[in-house]
């Protein structure tokens, strides 16, 4: 665990603006949904990177079906504890990369982020990696696959801008959508932490962060509350 006044400073290295530690004048809230416009700065957006692709060296990134069958549109792995798979047998959490290796620490970079904004003391057991080549998206969903909602997500975006949308706890609840941009970071919490969500399409080579373009989603979730 970092120090408070090492938190304080990561805070400081990760805004964009530098200043306000409560963080309030750079997020707003959509449908519950607290976007946090700009969170990262490119420095830190470009150690984040590099920490991930440490990540992707020992666990491969892949590319699942969903229990249904259907190949996902974008490729996959995860860092901490547990990391989220699908399957033929299922959406879950395993402690092992399909490969049979251990999932990667989580890096600092990207735990500093968490401390940030989750609000609260626990670490997150699961950084899901999502990576979005051109014609990838994601479906509506609900991030329903942990034991315990009264922790938030958080997810961050990097690279090209995508579409993402927001609706209520109910698939038929109307939903409204924005663009997410590299450095933003999105907290579902509350009564958005079982709102439906997903990626629409994303802005190809829209972004200069990944030499050959695309998006990388990171989604950090606690999955047990203990
Ligand atoms: C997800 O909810 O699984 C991904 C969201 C995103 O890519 O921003
Ligand atoms: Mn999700």
């Amino acid at each position: 665990m970092l120090q408070a006044s090492e938190a304080a400073e990561w805070r400081g290295k990760l805004m964009k603006s530098g200043g306000d530690p409560q963080m309030t004048a750079i997020s707003r809230d959509i449908r519950g949904f607290r976007l946090f416009a700009g969170l990262i700065n490119r420095d830190a957006q470009v150690a984040m990177v590099a920490a991930l692709r440490g990540v992707v060296a020992s666990a491969p990134l892949y590319q699942p079906v969903t229990p249904g069958g259907r190949q996902m549109s974008v490729r996959m792995t995860a860092a901490g504890r547990l990391g989220w798979v699908t399957d033929r047998r299922g959406y879950r959490y395993e402690p092992l990369h399909p490969s049979g290796v251990a999932w990667p620490a989580i890096p600092e970079e990207v735990m500093a982020v968490w401390r940030s904004v989750s609000g609260t003391e626990r670490g997150p057991d699961c950084c899901l990696v999502n990576f979005y080549g051109a014609d990838a998206r994601m479906g509506l969903h609900q991030d329903r696959d942990e034991g315990d909602f009264s922790f938030p997500v958080v997810s961050i975006s990097l690279g090209d801008e995508a579409l993402f949308r927001m609706g209520g706890v109910e698939k038929a609840e109307g939903t409204e959508s924005v663009w997410l941009k590299s450095g933003d970071v999105v907290v579902m919490g509350g009564a958005a932490r079982l709102a439906f969500h997903g990626i629409d399409r994303v802005r190809h080579g829209s972004s200069t962060l990944l030499p050959q373009g695309g998006r990388i989603n990171l989604t950090l979730r606690v999955v047990e509350g203990i």
